[in-house]
C-alpha cells in the first residue's frame, strides 16, 4: 500500500525541520527580547471553546469529531480561545500586564492554496490586562521586530492597521443594526476575495437598493491612508451626538497609537488601512494585518484588541490584544527574498582512523569532543581512508581529524583544515585538541 500525506498537511524532512527550527528559534527570540513568558495549551480543546466566540469562517474550518467518551471536540484552529481561558482562571494571581507567547500547530480545515493549508504553526503573542494603547504599540512593535529579525526590511512588508470600532460607527451611519453587524463586518473581511456580484448579492440582504452607494462609500473608506483624509471622511457622516463623540474618541486613541509608533521608529513599516477588518468575531478595537509590501499574497500575521472575550470565557474579564504569525507565508516570502540560512549535513569535524589501535583512540576523542559541544562524525564502518577523506572536502566538512598509527605512536594526531589547506599536528591530548578546534571554528 501507498500511503500519501493528507491534503493540507506537510512532511518534515531534516531540511525542513532546520527551517522550521530556525523559524521557531527566531520567532522565540523575539518574543524573549519583549520579555515575553512561554505557554502552551493542549492540541485538542472541547468544541464548544470555539463555537461562536471565533466567528462563523472559523467554526466552518474545525477539524471536529466526538470522542470516545462522547465528547465533542476540535483541534485548535486558533491559540486565542485557550489562552483566554488559560489566563481568566489564573487572572487573579497573575502580575499585569500579562505578556505571553507560544509556538504551536493549528489546523483548520480550508482549500489547501498557496499559502493556506490545514496544518500549520503559529507564532502567538498577547498582552492581557492592559487597556491603554501603549499594549497595541508594543505588539506592533514586537511584529515589526519579528519579521526584521528575519532579516526583512521596509521594501518587503507592511503593516496595515485599522479600527474595528470606527468600522462600527461607519455602520451605523449606514443604519446597520447591532444584531447584523457581526455578518456585515465578515464580509467586508472578505471584500477583496469576493466577486463583485456575489459581494452585491450578499450585501443586498441587509442594503437593498442602496448596496452600490454602500460599495462606493466603502471603496472610499478603503482607500484613506492618512490621518487627514480619515479626519475629513469621519466628519462627513450622519451619526447621533453620542456617536459622533465616540469617532472623536477612537481617532484621538489612534493619533496616540501612531505618536508611540513613531516614537518606536516603526512608523515606516506601519499604514493606516481601512481594507482590514478580520475575520475573527471577538475583535473590539484597533486590528492590524502584516503583508507582502506588495499587497501580494495572504497575511503574514493578523491580530487585534479582543477586550471581551477572555470574560466571555471564564469569570474573570480582562482586556486583551495580541496577534499571531503563521510558518507559512513566512516561509514563502523568506524563500523569494533568498533570506533563509543555508541548510547543512555536515558535521564541524569529520573523525577518519585506520587501524583498531587507533580507532580507540579517535572514539574516545570523539566522545569528549561531542560533550563539548562539537559536532563530529565518523564513519561507522571500515571504509577506504583515502576516499572518505576526499569526499569530505568535496563536501564541505570545515575539519578533519586523522589518527593514523604512525601519528597515535607519538602521541599526535593530524587536523587538516579544508578552508586554508593548512595541516596541524597536535599532542593527543583533549584540552590541546579542544582548544585548537575552538580557535578555528
Ligand atoms: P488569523 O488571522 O486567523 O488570526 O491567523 C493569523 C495568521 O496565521 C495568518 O495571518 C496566517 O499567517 C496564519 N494562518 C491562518 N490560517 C492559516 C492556514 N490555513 N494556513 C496557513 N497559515 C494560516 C488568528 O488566528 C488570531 N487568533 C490571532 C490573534 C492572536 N489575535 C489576537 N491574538
Amino acid at each position: 500500500m501507498n500511503f500519501e500525506t493528507l491534503p493540507g498537511f506537510r512532511s518534515f524532512f531534516p531540511e525542513n525541520c532546520f527551517l522550521r527550527n530556525y523559524i521557531f528559534k527566531t520567532w522565540r527570540k523575539s518574543a524573549v527580547s519583549y520579555n515575553f513568558q512561554e505557554y502552551d495549551a493542549p492540541t485538542l480543546e472541547p468544541l464548544e471553546l470555539y463555537k461562536e466566540k471565533s466567528g462563523e469562517e472559523i467554526v466552518n474550518q474545525l477539524f471536529n469529531f466526538v470522542d470516545k467518551g462522547d465528547r465533542a471536540v476540535a483541534l485548535r484552529p486558533e491559540m486565542t480561545p485557550s489562552l483566554a481561558r488559560l489566563a481568566g482562571a489564573k487572572a487573579n494571581s497573575l502580575k499585569r500586564p500579562i505578556k505571553w507567547f507560544s509556538i504551536g500547530e493549528q489546523f483548520r480545515y480550508e482549500r489547501p492554496q498557496k499559502g493556506r493549508l490545514r496544518s500549520f504553526y503559529q507564532f502567538n503573542v498577547d498582552i492581557l490586562g492592559e487597556p491603554g494603547v501603549g499594549a497595541d504599540a508594543e505588539l506592533i512593535g514586537c511584529l515589526v521586530e519579528t519579521l526584521k529579525n528575519f532579516g526583512l526590511e521596509q521594501d518587503d512588508f507592511k503593516i496595515r492597521l485599522s479600527d474595528r470600532q470606527l468600522w462600527i460607527l461607519f455602520l451605523k451611519h449606514w443604519n446597520v443594526s447591532d444584531a447584523h453587524m457581526t455578518s456585515v463586518l465578515s464580509i467586508m473581511d472578505r471584500m477583496a476575495r469576493l466577486k463583485k456580484d456575489k459581494l452585491r448579492s450578499q450585501l443586498n440582504e441587509y442594503f437593498g437598493d442602496d448596496t452600490d452607494s454602500f460599495i462606493n462609500s466603502v471603496e472610499g473608506l478603503m482607500a484613506i491612508n492618512s490621518e487627514s483624509d480619515m479626519l475629513s471622511f469621519f466628519s462627513q457622516l450622519t451619526l447621533s451626538e453620542i456617536h459622533k463623540q465616540l469617532v472623536d474618541d477612537r481617532l484621538s486613541e489612534l493619533a496616540s497609537l501612531m505618536q508611540l509608533i513613531n516614537s518606536m521608529k516603526i512608523g515606516q513599516f506601519v499604514t493606516i488601512d481601512f481594507s482590514i477588518v478580520r475575520g475573527l468575531a471577538y475583535y473590539t478595537g484597533f486590528v492590524f494585518e502584516a503583508f507582502e509590501a506588495t499587497g501580494e499574497g495572504r497575511a503574514l500575521a493578523g491580530g487585534g484588541r479582543y477586550d471581551d472575550l477572555i470574560g466571555r470565557l471564564s469569570s474573570n474579564a480582562m482586556e486583551a490584544v495580541g496577534f499571531a504569525m503563521g510558518d507559512v507565508t513566512l516561509l514563502d516570502l523568506l524563500e523569494s527574498k533568498k533570506k533563509l540560512p543555508e541548510y547543512s549535513q555536515n558535521p564541524d569535524v569529520m573523525i577518519l582512523f585506520s587501524e583498531d589501535e587507533a580507532r580507540d583512540c579517535a572514539l574516545a576523542d570523539a566522545q569528549f569532543l561531542r560533550s563539548s559541544g562539537i559536532k563530529v562524525d565518523y564513519p561507522l564502518k571500515r571504509v577506504n581512508f583515502s576516499k572518505l577523506f576526499k569526499e569530505a572536502n568535496q563536501r564541505g566538512v570545515p575539519f578533519v581529524l586523522i589518527y593514523g598509527n604512525e601519528e597515535i605512536e607519538k602521541g599526535l594526531v593530524k587536523l587538516k583544515d579544508f578552508q586554508t589547506g593548512e595541516e596541524y599536528l597536535i599532542d593527543r591530548n583533549e584540552r590541546e585538541l579542544l582548544e585548537k578546534l575552538k580557535s578555528l571554528l
